[in-house]
């Protein structure tokens, strides 16, 4: 067994053990600029504020993947070729049918965007017009796989992805089976902008690192995918709506704050807060708030809201800590009707544009990323014959 006694261990040949690398600039990026003391966020030059009031998420999208705002035809262009992409090829819808119905949505997620490299031509093209067209097959690929395993496991029809309307409205009526309303999509839409491009992030960092071995981008997203999952990163959005449902089965009057003391006090994280950049609130989450009040008390879900509060207080003065985008965009989705195990899945389906931007950036200049660990196990131990261990 390793020791962990780094006292005989000459630590000169790493200067900069950082376990979780915070603060290390690896790479350069004109993706987004986040400033965690100020809670400013920028996507490749506009405010995410300016974004959320005037732009849509194809048009986010266009900017991420060429660092400028398209023209209208531009736009329009773009959106007719996401829509022409949206089919998924039949082995991997055959898959989304046939595999577990219990499966976690983002374990198929994962597997159904690895199984869409198999069906792209064009492998000895130019690899910059391969990269632009993966990352467009992928992104509007990803909602249609989302949709249908969705419906699959309830045993509901797969509805076939519409050849108009914006990535949220087609996702919402992929899923629903039926139109959405514009107050609806609007709030999809915003959803997808908000979480589309996010710096160095775990999910990012794989993508890149993958990227760096001049392996494909398939490979890439379908590791982004695997790090979004876990419950630190994207995965907090599910377990922030199961603490609050957690908090409605109490009913009513349930006490949110001396929940979250509680939780505290057995050294328990809360989902939805805190970050390793931010240090104020998450400028995501401050327009998610606004959203969430509406939606909470438009749909009936107040109480929901008001335990997000009392949470939000709660941890202000207990820890000093804030809320992240992942605490009110649960309570968002849950009032537009979408169920909590997918919550992940549409950050994927927001992130794939800011995975796939990074993507191509890192194959525009690449080195391979290849980081030193400390070797902190025993040397030279003699062999020990199997009968005598
Ligand atoms: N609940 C309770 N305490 C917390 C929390 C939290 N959510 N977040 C941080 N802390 C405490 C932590 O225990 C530590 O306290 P102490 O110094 O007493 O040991 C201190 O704050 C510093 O935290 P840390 O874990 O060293 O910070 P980190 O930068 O390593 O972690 C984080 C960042 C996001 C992993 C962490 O805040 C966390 O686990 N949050 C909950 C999960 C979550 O909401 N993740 C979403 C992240 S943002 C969007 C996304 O990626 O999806």
């Amino acid at each position: 067994m390793a020791h962990h006694n780094l006292d005989n261990i000459d630590t000169s040949e790493y200067p900069h053990i950082n376990r979780g690398l915070d603060g290390i600039v690896a790479f350069s990026t004109t993706k987004s600029s986040i400033d965690g003391q100020q809670g400013e966020l920028i996507y490749s030059g506009y405010n995410i504020d300016t974004l959320a009031e005037y732009s849509s998420f194809e048009e986010v999208c266009f900017l991420l993947w060429n660092d400028r705002l398209p023209t209208e035809s531009e736009l329009k262009d773009l959106k007719k070729e996401l829509i022409g992409q949206r089919n998924l090829p039949k082995p991997v819808l055959d898959y989304i049918k046939n595999t577990n119905k219990n499966a976690e949505p983002m374990a198929v997620l994962r597997t159904a965007v690895s199984m869409l490299a198999d069906f792209e031509d064009g492998r000895d093209g130019n690899k910059a017009e391969e990269n632009r067209a993966h990352a467009i097959s992928m992104t509007a690929q990803i909602p249609t796989i989302i949709a249908a395993f969705d419906r699959s496991r309830k045993g509901k029809e797969i509805v076939a992805p519409l050849t108009e309307g914006s990535t949220a409205y087609n996702f919402l009526y992929m899923l629903n089976g039926e139109k959405p309303g514009e107050a609806a999509e609007k709030t999809m839409d915003l959803c997808l902008i908000l979480h589309a491009e996010h710096g160095m992030n775990a999910s990012t960092f794989t993508a890149r690192t993958i990227c760096a071995t001049e392996s494909d981008m398939f490979s890439a997203v379908t590791g982004a995918i695997g790090a979004l999952k876990g419950p630190l990163h994207g995965g907090a959005n599910t377990a922030v709506m199961n603490t609050l449902l957690e908090l409605e089965k109490q009913g009513e009057n349930a006490d949110a704050v001396a929940f979250t003391k509680e939780k505290l006090a057995k050294k328990e994280k809360i989902m939805g807060f805190g970050h390793r950049v931010y240090k104020t609130f998450d400028p995501r989450a401050r327009h998610l708030r606004k959203m969430s009040q509406k939606l909470s008390e438009e749909t009936g879900h107040e109480k929901l809201y008001e335990w997000s509060e009392d949470m939000l207080k709660t941890m202000k003065e207990e820890k000093n800590i804030d809320p992240n985008v992942d605490f009110f965009s649960a309570t968002v989705y849950y009032s537009i009707g979408i169920q909590p195990d997918l919550y992940t899945c549409i950050f994927a389906m927001s992130r794939v544009s800011g995975w796939s931007a990074h993507y191509m950036e890192q194959a525009d200049n690449n080195r391979l990323v290849r980081p030193r660990a400390l070797y902190i196990g025993e040397k030279n131990l003699d062999w020990t014959p199997i009968e005598k261990r």
